[in-house]
């Protein structure tokens, strides 16, 4: 572990300096690694170890298009690429990356094949931690481990392919065999990760539902909204409000942010924009503040886990959530965006 300063906070944290590939695969060198699911995780999981020599293998459900992407990924039937309860069977640690919902649904099939000693791993604290509602309670001489990687499994794979790599978050709910500290940190190294920090199952599931819910998809979508809507209120163009409230943050800002934080960001905008961004920002944290406590308190009572698995549940939930998606791209505001992506050069 690597002490790392953390604005004041001292933190520790596991880089690929003290833990190398060559660790990882001396750990996990006898293991045969169980991909259940091959949604987005699953992929960008699977192919990462596999390129960064691991022995991996894929279970998913056959009769299904994500079966074939397994294939056309390289995944060879009856060699790399089972049903998934001969995966579950064959596998010593089962990388469980059904989506949240399929997981509950799938449970009572996997369990069984989860015998002394194996390992069963989550990239989210959802199952466990809501068991009440999910059901999902492991035998006790397993080891139950978490890598969450902070992106979406697509972003996992571009950011290896590029040699660069997502941070992740990694939790032991349970040590069985004495081994569940180097596994999960071999996983967490193999699977690509940046650096890895320690957390636990609750406090991944409650700070993930939290921001997705908060800043990284739901608020973001909120303040582009309320914006955009001011702007054309007050008489601005479809072009001017949507290049004033969203293609400047995206092309122009965020990269900065990104590249060397908000201060450097602010410093590379006029003074005029530099004054306004200082005077405004605390208002819009004291106006969003009382939101976020809502939203953490909702998370922390259980309550979105509820909505998440009554509304997965439904047989037609995909249809539902495409219709809402449909309606997202069909606002005013996403259809400008349309617009100024298409007019951007080199397109
Ligand atoms: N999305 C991300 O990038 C991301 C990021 C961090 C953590 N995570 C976590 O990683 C895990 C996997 O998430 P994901 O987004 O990769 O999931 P996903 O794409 O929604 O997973 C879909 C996979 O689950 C299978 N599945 C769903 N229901 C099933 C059922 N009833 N029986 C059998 N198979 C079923 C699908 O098979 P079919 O195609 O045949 O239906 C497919 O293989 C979750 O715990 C999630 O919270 C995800």
């Amino acid at each position: 572990m690597a002490t790392i300063n953390f604005g004041g906070v001292l933190e520790e944290v596991v880089t690929r300096e003290e833990f190398p590939m060559e660790k990882a695969r001396e750990v996990l060198k006898n293991e045969t690694i169980a991909i259940i699911g091959y949604g987005v995780q699953g992929p960008g999981q699977a192919l990462n170890l596999k390129d960064n020599g691991f022995n991996v293998i894929i279970g998913q459900r056959k009769n299904s298009k994500t079966w074939d992407k397994a294939v056309a990924d390289g995944w060879v039937p009856g060699e790399t690429l089972f049903e998934i309860e001969e995966a579950a069977q064959k596998g010593t640690i089962i990388q469980y990356l059904l989506s949240d919902a399929g997981q509950i649904t799938l449970w009572p099939t996997l369990k069984p094949f989860l015998t002394k000693g194996k390992a069963l791993y989550f990239s989210h604290g959802f199952g466990i931690t809501y068991k009440e509602q999910t059901n999902i309670i492991p035998p006790a001489d397993v080891d139950v481990i978490l890598v969450a990687p902070k992106g979406s499994g697509t972003s996992l794979r571009r950011l290896f392919l590029a040699g660069q790599g997502l941070n992740s978050s990694f939790a032991i709910f349970q040590d069985a065999t004495g081994k569940a500290r180097d596994r999960v940190i071999a996983l967490g190294i193999g699977v690509g990760s940046g650096y890895l920090f320690e957390t636990d199952f609750k406090k991944e599931v409650f700070s993930d539902l939290t921001g997705e819910r908060g800043s990284l998809m739901g608020a973001i979508q909120g303040i582009f909204a309320a914006q955009y809507q001011t702007l054309r209120n007050n008489g601005h163009s479809p072009s001017e409000a949507f290049n004033e409230t969203v293609e400047e943050l995206t092309q122009s800002l965020m990269p900065l942010v990104a590249e060397n934080g908000m201060d450097w960001m602010y410093a590379n905008c006029s003074t005029t924009a530099q004054r306004g961004a200082l005077d405004w920002w605390k208002k819009f944290k004291e106006a969003t503040q009382p939101v976020f406590d809502e939203l953490y308190a909702s998370v922390a009572a259980g309550k979105e886990a509820e909505r998440s698995i009554s509304s997965n549940s439904q047989a037609d939930y995909r249809d539902k959530l495409n219709k809402e998606l449909e309606e997202l791209r069909n606002s005013e505001m996403w259809q400008a965006g349309a617009a100024v992506r298409k007019l951007r050069p080199g397109k």
